[in-house]
């Protein structure tokens, strides 16, 4: 079985064994196909990521490729020269958006297991954009106050998609190393639904609404979630654009 099925049987399994829920998913994955052949195909550089990552072992949480597409034309309309990435994973969404940058273009990675960071560092030199991306290993909540005291940034898009609980504090971050005008969007928002239960006790469900409590409270940002449906199941993206 493959990693995508591996991960699309855990996913059906977490809705639970219910027939129509899984006709559901079944739906959900045939457009996305539909979809990604004809508006975000894999190429070599793309296809050889996500397979480096399934041979080392990383699991298979990679944004969908029309999710990467979507990071990609964002980032492209933002007019992006520069990009923070909190969670790399294997670099699959990173290659999306350090595609959407010039070539004199910057974008930094933050990755905690030095694993991921390594089959990442490999898979961005493949794709030829190691001279646009850098992949730096560390908790993000530690490796985050370097890159203000280095003055790096202002960044023009973040890309929040790491350990959920610690979104309220990686919100927090953004908020210092971007400018007005900067976009932040934060993946797996919705998680099948969770993220609208107030008495959740799951951490990453906590740690979402409170980031998009504070979203909403917050008077430099302006803000929105959307909830999908694909081959990753049932979630969901927010954005916000910092306005001042
Ligand atoms: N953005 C990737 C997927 C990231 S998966 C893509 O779509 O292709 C989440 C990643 O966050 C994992 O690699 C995990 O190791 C990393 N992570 C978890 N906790 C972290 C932390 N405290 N700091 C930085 N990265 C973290
Ligand atoms: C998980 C994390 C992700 O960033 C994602 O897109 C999907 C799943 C997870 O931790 O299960
Ligand atoms: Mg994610």
């Amino acid at each position: 079985m493959s990693q995508e099925e591996q991960g699309q049987q855990k996913r059906q399994g977490q809705q639970g064994h219910e027939g129509q829920e899984e006709g559901q998913q079944a739906r959900w994955s045939a457009v996305d196909h539909y979809f990604t052949d004809h508006l975000a195909p894999a190429d070599e550089a793309l296809s050889a990521a996500l397979a480096a990552s399934d041979a080392a072992g990383l699991p298979a949480i990679a944004v969908a490729p029309n999710q990467g597409k979507l990071l990609h034309l964002l980032a492209g309309v933002q007019g992006a020269r520069t990009v923070l990435e909190i969670g790399t994973l294997g670099g699959y969404s990173t290659i999306w958006l350090a595609r959407a940058l010039p070539g004199d273009g910057r974008l930094i990675s933050l990755e905690y297991d030095p694993a991921h960071a390594e089959v990442a560092r490999a898979n961005l030199a493949h794709a030829g954009l190691d001279g646009i991306a850098e992949v730096r290993t560390g908790a993000a909540l530690d490796t985050l106050p370097v890159l203000l005291a280095e003055g790096a940034g202002p960044f023009d898009f973040v890309f929040v998609d790491a350990d959920k609980q610690n979104n309220p504090h990686y919100l927090e971050w953004a908020l210092k190393l971007t400018r007005p005008g900067s976009l932040i969007v934060v993946d797996n928002v919705v998680r099948n639904g969770a993220v609208a239960d107030p008495g959740s006790t799951d951490p990453g469900v906590v740690g979402t609404r409170r980031m998009i409590e504070a979203m909403a409270e917050n008077p430099r940002l302006s803000a929105t979630a959307v909830q999908t449906v694909g081959t990753k199941g049932y979630d969901g993206f927010a954005l916000a654009r910092v306005l001042a």
